[in-house]
């Protein structure tokens, strides 16, 4: 008889989001409708595989010629469209060599890597996130083990940002914390920060001396791939040293490629160097050097200029799907006579919009409609299609007017 070490093992929760989305796939219903996890959808309910990556995949199978291991960080050249793609090819963060690039497992993974950063070069730090933040923020901090702290964001019942009250916290945040800013597209809440408001955060950074992580994900789906980094080159602009995790996941359907980057801005290209090497040991420990396949697409995509049209196109495609369906939903809405009136959805911008329907609305939704979405209120407006929305706001009709 052998030792049965995990016997007293408990069964760990679902995650909030992935969980969910699982659950999805074991409904039976018929009309069921997924709005949980951020992925794109388009009109059609399926998450398709953009031409322009399908083209570079052709070349790829091509010309690849070895699977051998690339470097800790990733290829330079793959570093340097990143940056290009953050802070726009003529930036002084570019010209200047001021930041360094390490090509990530996904967005998440750069969000680890910077948080193992952190903690060893800043021993004690402690984050701040927004409340409310992306589920997997908390979770992946505390995993770092970080104390996770909160800073005011979403003000509920105007459906609106409590600017004022974010920034009063972060004035009294300790300095040497770390500090986690969406860059845009705000999830879960689809709020983002206007162009002053950026300003006026980048006048605090630069007085503060505070750890600022800017998590862009979504970089394309607000109002544009130049608009949406607004606040990342605002923060590049007046020379504020930063961590910036991005993903290639949701610009370019790369979700299973696992295709991110993390980025760090410094004071000169020494210093970018000298922390580069530090942060080479938070890969190394963590993964050993990056997939390589996710990377080598959008490398081949943006090198080449029939590809990089295509692809902008299509980035286009999906983001206007999404403003469409943000539009049609609060409209079917209302023509469906829900006395709330859910306009304030027309501002928010990405993906994710933030319905202020929770608790038992949300469980009837799923039980009795098969219509999916995350407990604190949040959709994936990308799930929404001309097909499913009549049943859907129907549902939503249902639980809500009862
Ligand atoms: C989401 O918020 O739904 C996405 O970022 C996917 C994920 O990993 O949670």
């Amino acid at each position: 008889m052998s030792v049965h070490l995990f016997e007293n093992l408990e069964m760990a929760p679902a995650d909030p989001i992935l969980g969910l989305n699982e659950l999805f796939k074991t409904d039976g219903n018929p009309k069921k409708v997924n709005l949980t996890i951020g992925i794109y959808l388009d009109e059609q309910g399926i998450c398709p595989v953009l031409s322009s990556v399908k083209q570079a995949e052709k070349i790829l199978l091509e010309q690849e010629t070895t699977k051998n291991y690339l470097s800790i960080e990733g290829e330079a050249h793959f570093g340097k469209l990143v940056r290009e793609q953050l802070f726009g090819a003529g930036h002084k963060v570019l010209k200047e060599n001021l930041a360094a690039t390490v090509h990530t497992p996904g967005g998440t993974g750069a969000l680890k890597v910077g948080a193992d950063f952190v903690a060893i070069q800043f021993p004690g730090a402690a984050v701040w996130i927004s409340d409310p933040s992306w589920a997997n923020h908390r979770m992946l901090f505390s995993a770092a083990h970080y104390e996770v702290n909160s800073y005011p964001y979403l003000d509920a019942e105007n459906y609106g940002l409590k600017f004022d009250a974010m920034l009063e916290t972060l004035e009294s945040v300790p300095e040497g914390n770390l500090v986690l800013v969406h860059g845009c597209c705000h999830n879960p809440t689809g709020i983002d920060l206007a162009r002053d408001q950026w300003d006026r955060l980048a006048e605090l950074f630069g007085r503060r001396s505070l750890i600022p992580f800017i998590d862009i994900a979504y970089q394309g789906l607000g109002d544009g791939l130049e608009e949406d980094a607004y606040g990342v080159r605002a923060f590049g602009e007046a020379g504020i040293n930063m961590l910036v995790a991005s993903s290639f996941s949701k610009c370019f359907g790369l979700y299973r490629e696992r295709v991110g980057a993390l980025t760090l801005l410094a004071s000169s290209p020494e210093e970018a160097e000298r922390a580069l090497s530090n942060l080479r040991i938070c890969v190394r420990t963590n993964y050993s050097s990056p997939p390589a396949h996710g990377g080598m697409i959008v490398d081949a995509v943006l090198s080449t200029p029939e590809l990089q049209k295509l692809w902008r196109n299509e980035l286009d495609v999906m983001r206007e799907r999404i403003i469409n369906m943000r539009r049609l939903f609060v409209e079917t809405l209302k023509a469906m006579g829900v006395r709330r009136d859910f306009g304030f959805l027309l501002q928010q911008k990405g993906m994710f919009s933030y319905t202020g329907i929770t608790g038992t609305p949300v469980l009837r939704l799923r039980d009795e409609y098969g219509v999916y979405m995350l407990e604190n209120g949040r959709i994936n407006v990308a799930g929404i299609t001309p097909r499913n929305v009549e049943y859907l706001c129907g549902a939503i009709a249902a639980v809500l007017e009862e």
